[in-house]
């Protein structure tokens, strides 16, 4: 299986920060949030990842990840030249994938589940895999409908949503994927939307869900970047060996 690591896009909702760098170079909390991402793509058994990033601040990538070799995998780069959707940038990765089944990361996703054995499991199979997770404020992200506990559609940023349940970044397909993506249309803002291509997979009845229980944020928004602190920072004192209480009265000394 090979790995994709999606860096494109704008990131223009955090403008100005992103005025002089790229969304997913900016820190949360202890390292350049696209490591977080990366470091999900490998803990998940994954050691062969393509980058796909705007030309804005390549090096800048390149600069922090180069070969990969500190971060356990063999790192590729690629470039996407316009932000034209989600699925445009993951039909770049085409060529690199060569005929095997992939993982496919957005670059301001973070997880605190590990996906190792969903991973090892989807190796050799068809279809695709999409991962869901309860948020109160689910209309800001791909929505889910299940019937019978089925996913049957999802709808992209509904003003109505059918259920609780948004799509994460995190997604396994076959290398049919690359066939689906070269038939997409635009959509109303223009981009190819990663929606449209589950979607197809849901119609062929080859999609599969499954529930994230830990921690899940993008970070693509001023409050959804503060929450990717937040939950980095949680890993990483409870990695030290606080519990949740003790992380709780750090909190409060902060603001002292
Ligand atoms: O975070 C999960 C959500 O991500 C899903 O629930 C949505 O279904 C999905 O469309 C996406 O929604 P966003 O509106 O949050 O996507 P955004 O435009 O912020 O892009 C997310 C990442 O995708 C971005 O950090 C890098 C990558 N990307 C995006 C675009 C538009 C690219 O690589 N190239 C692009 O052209």
């Amino acid at each position: 299986m090979k790995g994709i690591l999606l860096a494109g896009g704008n990131g223009r909702r955090l403008n100005p920060l992103t005025e002089i760098t790229n969304k997913h170079l900016l820190p949360v909390y202890d390292r350049p949030m696209i490591v977080y991402p990366l470091q999900t793509l490998v803990e998940a058994g994954i050691d062969e990842i393509l980058i796909v990033s705007g030309k804005d601040h390549a090096g800048g990538f390149l600069k922090l990840l180069g070969s990969g070799r500190d971060f356990g995998c063999r790192l590729w780069y690629e470039i996407q030249e316009e932000a034209g959707g989600i699925a445009q940038a993951l039909g770049l990765a085409e060529k690199f994938v060569d005929g095997d089944n992939i993982a496919v990361i957005l670059g301001d996703n973070i997880f605190e589940d590990s996906f190792k054995k969903e991973v090892a499991e989807f190796n050799e199979q068809q279809g695709a895999c999409v991962f869901l997770k309860k948020m109160k404020d689910a209309r800001r992200f791909g929505v889910a409908e299940l019937k019978d506990d089925k996913i049957v559609n999802i709808e992209e940023k509904p003003q109505s949503p059918k259920s609780d349940l948004a799509v994460t970044g995190f997604y396994l397909y076959d290398n049919n994927v690359f066939n689906i993506i070269q038939n997409l249309k635009p959509s109303g803002r223009g981009e190819l939307e990663i929606t449209d291509v589950n979607n197809y997979y849901i119609k062929e009845g080859l999609m599969k869900a499954n529930i994230v229980e830990g921690n899940w944020t993008d970070a693509g928004t001023f409050e959804s970047l503060y929450r990717a602190n937040r939950i980095a920072r949680n890993i990483a004192l409870e990695k030290e060996g606080l519990n949740a209480q003790q992380i709780l009265q750090r909190d409060s000394e902060l603001l002292e």
